[in-house]
């Protein structure tokens, strides 16, 4: 049988993904990485099913789903153990008008192993296609992808792709490690060409997108063309980089006036979107975005001394002003 692809169909390839991070990847910064340079396709981070499943999660939750009609084509990323809260929480995901959902089965978090959810899902193949069917289920005609790693302390990728390919999935993104190697050693690309060879062999019509370690635009051509993958995502690299997209700017290049004004449209976003939102989560941003350049580090105490978006919106403005 042949997977729904649905508008992952549409793509051209190769498929340029920014990866969910939690508290990184919000609306706001999805914003202000499209006005730059757009990827082919955005996640949210992941939400947790059962959160959406219980009337008080959901409402707490919904925030982290917020987007807007500029970020699609958008896939909601969700995470669990229990099938009939995947099922609630993909029939909610295809009711908020996402355009597909994804599934989070590498993620290498304590509280959420514990759970038996994210990378756990590894050890437990029968508990995984379960999964993946109740959100096949839950979702009507929204294609479903399985973001995942290498295995779970060892490489079990053969059996491992296999047991997902039967699910007939949209897209399988692996991240080329184990759930145990964290982000520890480098990602093994090659593995990333073993799966889609996998996939051909399966006659499987399955993206395969390979993650893992893509330093910028350049490096993703490359890894695509080499390894034969769909599609390349982008993580890290993209932390204070909004226009890692672009294939024409270079953030190095640019003019410290060009990254304060990015940096202040996501500041200014953050604070509309997110009202109450932990600052905390817009520091990380000011660390990344602000640096590399002379005079990087005061600029940056300062702005770690403000307490509120109003206030960093302020001290932004005011070096703005002072470099006219
Ligand atoms: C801060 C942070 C948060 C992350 N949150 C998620 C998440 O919510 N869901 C997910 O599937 N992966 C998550 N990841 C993993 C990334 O999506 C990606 O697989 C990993 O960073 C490797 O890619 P990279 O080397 O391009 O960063 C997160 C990673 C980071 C650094």
């Amino acid at each position: 049988m042949k997977s729904n692809l649905g508008f992952w169909k549409k793509l051209k390839k190769p498929i340029l993904a920014l990866a969910p991070m939690a508290d990184v990847t919000d609306s706001a910064f999805r914003q202000v990485i499209l006005k730059r340079g757009k990827p082919s396709i955005f996640f949210t981070w992941f939400v947790s099913a059962d959160g959406l499943s219980s009337k008080k999660g959901k409402k707490n939750l919904l925030k982290d789903l917020y987007f807007t009609e500029s970020e699609r084509p958008i896939v909601a990323q969700i995470f669990g153990a229990k099938p009939e809260n995947i099922f609630q929480a993909a029939k909610l995901v295809k009711k908020l008008g996402f355009d597909g959902l994804d599934i989070n089965m590498g993620c290498p978090d304590k509280k959420i192993l514990k759970q038996g959810a994210g990378g756990a899902l590894i050890k437990n193949p029968a508990l995984a296609k379960e999964i993946i069917l109740a959100a096949q289920k839950g979702a009507g005609n929204l294609p479903i992808s399985v973001k995942t790693r290498l295995g779970f302390d060892s490489d079990i990728l053969n059996e491992w792709l296999l047991t997902i390919l039967k699910t007939n999935p949209a897209a399988i993104t692996i991240h080329a490690r184990t759930v145990k190697e964290l982000s520890g050693v480098p990602a093994r690309w090659e593995r990333i060409g073993e799966a889609v060879k996998i996939r051909n062999k399966y006659k499987s019509n399955a993206l395969i997108i390979g993650n893992g370690d893509v330093k910028d635009l350049k490096d993703a051509f490359q890894k695509a063309k080499k390894y034969k993958a769909d599609g390349i995502m982008l993580g890290r690299s993209a932390f204070g980089n909004p226009w890692i997209f672009n294939e024409k700017i270079k953030k190095e290049n640019l003019s410290r006036e060009k990254i304060f004004q990015a940096l202040l449209e996501h500041a200014l976003l953050f604070k509309k979107i997110y009202p109450r939102r932990n600052f905390a989560v817009m520091k990380k941003h000011f660390a990344s975005y602000i640096s590399g350049f002379s005079g990087a580090k005061e600029i940056r105490s300062r702005l770690m001394e403000s307490k509120t978006a109003s206030e960093s919106v302020s001290v932004l403005k005011s070096f703005l002003e002072r470099l006219k």
